[in-house]
């Protein structure tokens, strides 16, 4: 093979890597941040967290309503804290679905709930 030619494919992989990297790159499945919320009192499930869930997403997920997850009492919402707190911020996509996105103050309610342990209280 010619000199000419193996420099031209060497230019070609790498031109190639440039444009293929950073897609593969946004394509992988890297779990986002949560960011840092300050948690000032202790949340109540009953009180909060329970009529937040409700208010906001029981036509779709309660009990009955034909969407999973099923997220009608302590039990459900708890096991799945870190997919609900997930889609309250957009990820792998924005809850309620439809938009719009809750209120912050709601969202880091939730977030405050899951670092305290989502205490059935
Ligand atoms: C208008 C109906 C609707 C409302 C309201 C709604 N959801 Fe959903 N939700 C869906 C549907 C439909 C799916 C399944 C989407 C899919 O499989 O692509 C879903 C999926 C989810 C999932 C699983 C996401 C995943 O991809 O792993 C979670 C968690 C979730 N919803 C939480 C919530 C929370 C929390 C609320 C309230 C703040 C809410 N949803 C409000 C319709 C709704």
């Amino acid at each position: 093979m010619k000199k000419t030619t193996l420099i031209f494919f060497a230019f070609c992989a790498i031109s190639l890597s440039i444009v293929l990297l950073p897609s593969s790159c946004t394509k992988a499945k890297v779990p986002v941040p949560l960011p840092q919320v300050t948690c000032t009192s202790t949340i109540s499930f009953s009180a909060q967290i329970a009529p937040m869930i409700q208010e906001n997403c029981s036509g779709c997920h309660g009990a009955g309503a034909g969407t999973s997850p099923v997220l009608s009492n302590h039990a459900e919402i708890s096991a799945n804290a870190n997919a609900i707190i997930n889609t309250l911020r957009g990820t792998p996509q924005l809850m309620p679905q439809g938009g719009p996105a809750l209120a912050d103050s709601l969202i880091q309610q939730f977030q405050c709930w899951l670092e305290q342990g989502t205490l059935n209280n």
